[in-house]
């Protein structure tokens, strides 16, 4: 039983990461779409924006809470005696990576959602 719900911990790290990436690149796409669009687009684009900052939020915590309780089942559960210490190695560049996306991508998505806020929806033009 408990070696399931380590599984399903690794498999909702993941998950997590790829959620929280991918609420940015929507972000980014609604963004660009949104600068084209009239106050309505620019309206929806808004409030899609602050949706996707929570999902963001929540998939951060998730990563960094499941992420202690991976770290502390990792000896046991993932280790490959094959890979020997190299792989703490691995996973630390792994990790100073995959942090430096994700925080970025975290950062440009509240900026996004700034600037959505920050535009007065009245002085586009009719749009869509
Ligand atoms: C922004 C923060 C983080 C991101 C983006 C992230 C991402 C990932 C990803 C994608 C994997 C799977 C790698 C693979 O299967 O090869 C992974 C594995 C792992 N993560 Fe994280 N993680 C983060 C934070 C953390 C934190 C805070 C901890 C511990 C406190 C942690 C501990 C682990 C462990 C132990 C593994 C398994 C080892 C491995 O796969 O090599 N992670 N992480």
């Amino acid at each position: 039983m408990l070696a399931i719900a380590v599984m399903l911990n690794n498999y909702f790290h993941d998950l997590a990461v790829a959620l929280l990436i991918s609420s940015v690149a929507l972000a980014w796409f609604l963004a660009k779409e949104g600068d084209k669009g009239g106050p309505v687009a620019h309206n929806l684009i808004r409030r899609v924006l602050r949706k996707l900052t929570w999902l963001s939020y929540g998939s951060l915590a998730y990563i960094l809470l499941g992420g202690v309780v991976r770290t502390l089942a990792y000896r046991r559960y993932e280790w490959m005696e094959a890979a020997g210490r190299g792989q703490v190695t691995a996973l630390i560049i792994k990790h100073f990576f995959l942090a430096i996306l994700v925080f970025l991508g975290l950062f440009f998505l509240l900026r996004l959602k700034r600037r959505f806020r920050a535009i007065n929806p009245r002085k586009l033009g009719e749009g869509i």
